[in-house]
């Protein structure tokens, strides 16, 4: 096709308005992503369907934002859906037609918003400081010139009380290592530019309020003082304003989404903002921390994360730090969020002063590090909002964070080559394992792993030292199992369900595949109590990753949708072996389910660098497995039996036999089935009790001729059929004409076309669902589960955000006095008693 040029004036104009969009507005008008193969132009598109061009999404490769003043209904996919009604009924022929570049579109919902990762901490200073040590703090100040009135407070610096548990990082300064032209973007409720700590490190050029659509991310509410907090802790300069930041030469933007209205689309342009700029995004929040929700970020977040890895600091790419998550007094765990169980996310974990593990802080398999923060009485000393304000109550693994992101930069500042995979290489490798009970155990590396503490405490002398010397790793490959079906229910108690799949050395040359860094694992289990579940899995090393476990609070009727779990305690091995997966139902109860299917995906070092490309862009259809990047023959599987597991005997195959709206939890989303009805069909005469399910059987519009539904089912399926078969064949000759781009898929002609009708029926599903998930019905129903969650208990947790108006008055007071008199580890009762009660109150739940 020709590529026409208005479309290359329309990019080079909107180039020229510097990538950057107009504001939105969602009070007037609704916003449209659509990903837009290159046969049409986006006005084109627009003047199609009376839409207004608005400019590219961002970084993300052939995506557009479109708008319209407000509608009720879905302009693009009812025009999607409608071209395809009329080619089906033959009104329109199979002739190219603008909407066919129509690649992905959503309509942007305004979501749920994100909880801020902090906890109100419990704060009363006891114990004298050892002598020693304040001596020795003294003495690094002086070389330093570090004047800063509350950096002898700063115990996450230099730890006077308990020598020896801090970052570690004086002597990484005392070499010049300040974070020199590195930049941290703080992506949170906003940051005080004006602040004296912050304003000589702001960087104007990488900020942007994406609540507000303005240029700079000021806090505007009372509750907005996260971002500045944490902002602080990155960057705070060397002056005479609070204290100092781990890389107080570093430059610091801030991006604000946690204040208001976000769909979507701004928060991917919010995750990729100005990505050759901005090096590290700071992530302290995420889905909430409440033990029963489970989300993961939407496709077009999902496409964001990938671009910034691919593109970002040229191609090295960004580096994301995430809050582990506050959850775990109420049983949460990190790989129940999609962005700290992300393999492109660093995430990090909360240790206290005493290097306890800290009531709040989520374990996972998905966790890498941890880094100081609140408990056992103290919590970290920081800049405030306001002009000369401080803080000494952050806290929470939102606080550790930040910590996490200035010892990256100064990491970077000594090597800014390293890419976003050597950065965690030399986080374990390089995180220092510590006197704790945990489930400590040596992994392949010979690196400590806990699932509470990851690798171990960062120490910034440790990281920089090491990072000086690396040698940078390869590219990253993948292996990718094929589906394995198992459909066996799962026994109560402690017994579990066991599945094995075996990697073959063979299968992973083929794959030009090295060495494990991160697994993943994406599973389909129904359970009627989502939070009785638990899933280990075991390495052909023998090392046990926990990826799930039990949640007493998550009632959650339909198990396990496709969803992914993520570890990094496998980290080294080769990955040739039996890779075996138990999921247990760990409560003797009226619950119970069924291991339906899982998939494994091995990430790491590549053999070949010269052969080995970038991984595709998520779509849609990932977990449908159609373009899985092995062509994985049909495998044999063996079963072992690991100690106290039944195992069975699952059925490998690239083609899933259940079709993508086929999935258990349908039921209370009547919304897709309107598209779904023409789509099904021919599954429902494969399997017939699934569309049977009388809740969602047909939308209003189709008669139902007084006859039941079982009838009608047949009535409509044979119709169905009739109407797919000839749409399968009209898209088989139209098909057939084209380039074909996919050569994977050659060898399975007709039964691919039923796949890629279900496709896009899938697709089409996933439009008419709007944003959420951005996908298929499947992944919209996330988003559903969690707004559920959200509205139990946002408010609460919004307003007791808020509800702490009086905190930075009090923190101002205390350092008043304190500044008095710097260095006396004097606190009144007050601030304690203040702490644990305004917004106490609301965390302390936790
Ligand atoms: C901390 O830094 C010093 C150098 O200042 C180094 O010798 C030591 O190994 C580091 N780690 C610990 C745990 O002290
Ligand atoms: C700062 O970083 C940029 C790229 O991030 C690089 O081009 C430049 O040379 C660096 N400047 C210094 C002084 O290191
Ligand atoms: C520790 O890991 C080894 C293999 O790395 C394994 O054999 C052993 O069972 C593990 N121990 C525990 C307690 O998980």
């Amino acid at each position: 096709m020709r590529v026409l040029n208005p479309w290359t004036l329309l990019a080079a104009a909107s180039l020229a308005m510097a990538g950057h969009l107009p504001p939105r507005n969602y009070a007037t008008h609704d916003y449209y992503a659509i990903h837009l193969s290159s046969s049409i132009s986006p006005t084109e598109l627009a003047a199609h369907l009376g839409l207004t061009y608005e400019g590219k999404l961002g970084e993300l490769a052939d995506h557009h934002v479109f708008k319209t003043p407000k509608h009720d209904n879905d302009i693009v996919n009812d025009a999607v859906q409608e071209l395809k009604r009329r080619r089906r009924k033959r009104e329109v022929g199979l002739e190219p037609h603008p909407l066919d570049s129509v690649q992905f579109n959503q309509k942007q919902k305004i979501k749920p918003r994100h909880w801020k990762r902090s906890v109100i901490p419990e704060v009363s200073r006891a114990g004298p400081p050892a002598s020693d040590a304040v001596t020795t703090q003294r003495e690094i100040a002086r070389a330093l010139e570090i004047k800063d009135p509350i950096f002898e407070e700063q115990w996450h610096i230099f730890n006077v009380k308990a020598p020896g548990n801090d970052l570690n990082v004086t002597d990484v300064w005392m070499q010049g290592i300040t974070g020199k032209n590195v930049t941290a973007c703080i992506v949170d409720d906003g940051l005080d530019m004006d602040s004296e700590d912050l304003k000589d490190n702001f960087f104007a050029e990488g900020s942007y309020d994406f609540n507000d659509h303005v240029d700079l991310p000021k806090p505007r509410l009372s509750d907005d003082r996260h971002g500045t907090r944490c902002a602080g802790e990155v960057s705070a300069g060397r002056n005479n304003a609070c204290g100092v930041g781990v890389a107080y030469d570093s430059r610091i933007s801030g991006v604000r989404i946690l204040s208001g209205d976000i769909t979507d689309m701004d928060e991917s342009l919010a995750i990729n903002y100005e990505l050759q700029k901005n090096d590290i995004y700071s992530c302290s929040w995420g889905p909430p921390d409440d033990g029963k929700t489970m989300q993961a970020p939407g496709l077009l977040i999902e496409k964001a994360m990938l671009t910034a890895i691919q593109k970002g600091r040229d191609g090295k790419g960004s580096i994301y730090v995430f809050a582990a998550g506050n959850g775990a007094a109420s049983d949460d765990n990190c790989n129940f969020d999609g962005y700290t169980n992300s393999i492109y996310s660093i995430t990090v974990g909360a240790i206290d002063k005493d290097n306890l593990h800290p009531y709040y802080s989520e374990a996972c398999s998905a966790q890498l590090v941890v880094t100081y923060s609140s408990g056992s009485n103290d919590a970290i000393h920081t800049t405030d909002v306001g002009a000369n304000k401080c803080t000494s109550q952050h806290g929470g693994t939102s606080a550790a964070g930040p910590i996490a992101v200035g010892t990256y930069a100064l990491v970077l500042q000594v090597r800014p080559e390293l890419t976003w995979r050597d950065l965690q290489w030399l986080t374990v490798m390089n995180a220092v394992p510590f006197d704790q009970p945990s489930d400590w155990n040596k992994t392949t590396l010979g690196r400590m792993y806990s699932h509470q503490f990851g690798y171990g405490k960062l120490d910034a002398y440790a990281i920089v030292e090491a990072a000086k010397t690396w040698k940078l790793v390869k590219p990253q490959a993948w292996f990718y199992s094929p589906w394995m079906h198992v459909k066996k229910p799962i026994p109560q108690g402690e017994q579990g369900l066991a599945s094995v799949f075996e990697v073959t050395e063979k299968m992973l040359k083929d794959a030009n595949f090295e060495r494990v860094e991160h697994i993943t694992l994406t599973m389909n289990v129904a359970h009627t109590r989502r939070g009785d579940l638990s899933v280990e899995l075991i390495s052909p090393d023998g090392y046990t990753s926990h990826l799930s476990t039990a949640r007493r609070d998550d009632e959650f009727p339909s198990g396990y949708i496709d969803w992914t779990f993520m570890s990094v305690a496998h980290w080294g091995e080769k990955g040739v072996g039996k890779w075996t997966v138990i999921v247990k139902d760990t409560k003797e109860n009226e619950h119970s389910g069924t291991f339906t299917d899982w998939k494994l995906r091995l990430w790491g070092e590549c053999i070949d660098p010269s052969t080995q490309g970038l991984r595709p862009m998520p779509t849609e259809h990932d977990d449908d497995d159609h373009d899985a990047i092995t062509t994985a023959p049909a495998h044999t599987t063996t079963i072992s039996v690991p100690t106290g597991a039944a195992t069975v005997t699952a059925n490998p195959s690239d083609h899933p036999d259940r079709p993508v709206n086929q999935k258990p939890t349908n039921t209370n989303n009547p919304g897709p089935s309107s598209t779904a009805a023409f789509g099904t069909p021919v599954s429902a005469t494969s399997t017939p009790s699934a569309t049977s399910s009388p809740d969602n059987f047909l939308p209003s519009p189709f008669p139902t001729f007084g006859v039941s539904k079982r009838t009608q089912i047949w009535i409509y399926g044979s119709i169905g059929l009739i109407l797919v078969f000839c749409a399968s064949l009209a898209t088989y000759l139209y098909l057939a004409r084209r380039k074909r781009l996919r050569s994977s898929r050659d060898n399975y002609e007709f039964e691919i076309l039923d796949d890629a009708d279900n496709d896009e029926e899938g697709a089409r599903t996933g439009m008419l669902n709007g944003t959420t998930g951005g996908g298929k019905g499947r992944r919209a129903k996330r988003g559903g589960e969690l707004y559920d969650a959200f509205a139990g208990e946002s408010d609460e947790d919004l307003l007791s955000d808020s509800d702490g108006e009086n905190e930075p008055y009090r923190d101002e007071k205390e350092y008043d006095e304190k500044t008095g008199m710097v260095g006396g580890g004097s606190s009144d009762g007050s601030d304690a008693g203040s702490g644990s009660g305004a917004s106490g109150s609301s965390r302390g739940r936790k």
